[in-house]
């Protein structure tokens, strides 16, 4: 079965996977909404391409990118949560600091960002949460604490947004994207950026679940 995907949002798409992503979706005959920190995506255009400027962390960026969709009138049929940071992904002893500005992104504002969007997402549609492996509970080890805090809190709020939205038929869909060579995965990570987005973009067309876990790795849905 092939999910709609006319027009999608991917938040953080800048860099690494929200990029090419977006690259992606582009090729495959999407109209994308690129929100990013600077409003450009590098020197890249493309005529199916809106740029909108917007930081997740920040309530009046989110309150101006969810009102510059509702004047143009988009409906969205997928809402990418892509944006996120690891700062602390080496460390083990958590600090204020870092606490805060990890959940500032990951946490509260793609919660944030993504309540502020609802009522520009299509019924039928789906919000995917670039989730990681390293926050589910089973997986877990000493290192990265705020990451994968992070990351474990909005797994709960996406199988809670799964409810909530059950009846509008929006998929919710947090995913591992792999160990991806990016500027946050290091060179060293052993997934491709295009194995990646590829499989992505299979979560997004192909997966008729809602508020399962997807793991791009494996390729197939995963238990929490
Ligand atoms: N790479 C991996 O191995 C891996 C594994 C599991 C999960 N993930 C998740 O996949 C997602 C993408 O990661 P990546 O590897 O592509 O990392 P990346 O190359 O560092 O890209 C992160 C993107 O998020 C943007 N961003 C960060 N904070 C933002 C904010 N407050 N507002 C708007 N945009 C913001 C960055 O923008 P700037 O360019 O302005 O900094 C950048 O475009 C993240 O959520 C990450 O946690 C990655």
């Amino acid at each position: 079965m092939t999910n709609s995907i006319k027009k999608v949002l991917v938040t953080g798409a800048s860099n690494g996977i929200g990029f090419d992503l977006t690259k992606k979706l582009l090729a495959e005959g999407a109209e994308v909404i690129a929100v990013t920190r600077t409003g450009k995506v590098g020197e890249y255009s493309h005529p199916n391409l809106k740029v909108y400027q917007g930081d997740i962390s920040n309530a009046e960026s989110i309150e101006k990118v969810a009102q510059q969709l509702e004047e143009a009138g988009i409906k969205l049929d997928v809402l990418v949560n892509n944006a996120g940071v690891g700062l602390d992904l080496g460390d083990e002893v958590p600090t204020a600091d870092l606490l805060n500005a990890t959940f500032a992104t990951n946490t509260t504002g793609t919660v944030l960002f993504t309540e502020a969007l609802l009522n520009s997402l299509n019924d039928g549609g789906q919000i995917v949460f670039l989730s990681t492996a390293m926050a589910l509970l089973r997986n877990a080890a000493p290192n990265a604490p705020a990451y994968r805090m992070s990351k474990a809190a909005l797994n709960m709020y996406a199988v809670m947004l799964s409810q909530r939205l059950a009846e509008r038929k929006i998929r919710v869909t947090p995913l591992h994207p792999g160990w991806v060579q990016t500027r946050m995965g290091g060179d060293t990570a052993p997934v491709t950026v295009e194995r990646s987005v590829n499989g992505i973009f299979k979560a997004i067309t192909e997966n008729t679940e809602t508020g399962k876990f997807w793991n791009i790795e494996l390729d197939t849905l995963e238990d929490y």
